[in-house]
């Protein structure tokens, strides 16, 4: 932690039930392989989970499952900072100086923004300055790279954006951040629904395989992904969404290009079913590192994760106030 000759790794992930297959091969795995070459800081975003309406007790008890899913996947608490967005304060106040350098037009243009504010009955002012906040997140620890999945190219553009603004008001005090968004599987497609992101939605339930699927579960939902009827495996990913999201599934897992893995193909059967053991595969071992995981001990990681976090905030911070005259 602190090394200061390494870049520093900061991303996010909300709250909202287990982590699923796009989660994981979109951002989450870089997380655990950047361990080796960048300070990493990784945080459970509670505060952007409430901008929908929730229940109460919901967030807490899904804060404690993601922070068990990434300690699973392989996020080491003692390497890297795991920890949660709300316990440390800073992340909101920065937020505020944030949405005062950031124009209602860049908030209005973001496609977030847009796809929930249409599936949403209550559409929260939260959920329009949700990227506001976001961008907070990453400057307040002088983030030099954010992995993420292609969804949030746009809101990592807007936090440069930010950064930059603010840097020009009020002098050089922010780093200006730059994503990291994997070659392959950045965006892992719905089974049911190939033209969507697979998501956490309560509707995609067997179009999303979820980290804690069973391998029955797995094989089922795979041999009924939806493909098409020219019945030819290709890698085309506009024509042929569902057979290429097949193939991606496989390559990423492989560590292989999906044209590559689409050579080895005839027919769809065979390549559903392959796809199907490499995911189990890749997800068995997470599972059982799951189990053995206990609330007490979990929560005693994520406390030393807010210790961590907290001494390069309020540095951050402090700064922040020193520059626009607030100290
Ligand atoms: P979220 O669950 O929205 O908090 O997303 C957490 C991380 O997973 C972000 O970096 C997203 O870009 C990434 N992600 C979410 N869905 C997908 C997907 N279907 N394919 C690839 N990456 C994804
Ligand atoms: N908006 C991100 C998502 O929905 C989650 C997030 C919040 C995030 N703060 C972040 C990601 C900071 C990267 C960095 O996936």
């Amino acid at each position: 932690m602190n090394d200061p000759l390494r870049p520093r790794a900061f991303s996010g992930i909300q709250p909202t039930g287990t982590i699923h297959l796009g989660n994981y091969l979109g951002a989450c795995r870089n997380w655990v392989t950047m361990q080796d070459t960048t300070d990493g800081i990784y945080c459970i975003v509670d505060l952007h989970a409430l901008s929908v309406p929730r229940e109460p007790g919901e967030i807490r008890q899904a804060t404690l499952e993601a922070a068990k899913d990434l300690i699973a996947i392989g996020i080491d608490p003692e390497r890297s900072t795991l920890f949660v967005q709300s316990r440390i304060r800073e992340h909101s106040e920065l937020a505020w100086h944030l949405q005062c350098v950031t124009a209602f037009g860049e908030l209005r243009r973001m496609t977030q923004f847009k796809d929930k504010s249409e599936s949403n009955d209550f559409v929260s002012a939260a959920l329009f300055t949700y990227p506001a906040l976001q961008a907070a997140d990453i400057v307040l620890y002088d983030t030099d790279v954010v992995p993420v999945g292609d969804d949030q190219r746009q809101h990592l553009e807007l936090t440069r954006d930010i950064a930059n603004r603010f840097n020009s008001r009020f002098g050089e005090v922010l780093v200006v951040p730059e994503h990291r968004i994997p070659a392959a599987g950045a965006r892992i497609m719905d089974l049911q629904n190939p033209t969507n992101k697979m998501s956490k939605s309560a509707d995609a339930v067997n179009g999303t395989v979820m980290l804690t699927d069973t391998a029955a579960e797995i094989t089922k939902k795979l041999k009924r992904a939806v493909t098409d009827n020219d019945g030819e495996v290709r890698f085309d990913p506009e024509n042929k969404p569902g057979v290429s999201n097949l193939l991606t599934l496989l390559a990423v897992a492989t560590g292989e290009a999906p044209e590559t893995v689409a050579e080895r193909y005839e027919q769809y059967g065979p390549l559903k079913a392959d796809a199907a053991e490499a995911i189990i595969s890749l997800i068995e071992p997470i599972q059982a590192r799951r189990a053995e995981l206990d609330d007490g001990t979990v929560d005693a990681m994520l406390k030393m994760g807010e210790d961590k976090a907290r001494e390069v905030a309020t540095t951050v911070m402090d700064r922040v106030r020193q520059a626009v005259d607030l100290h």
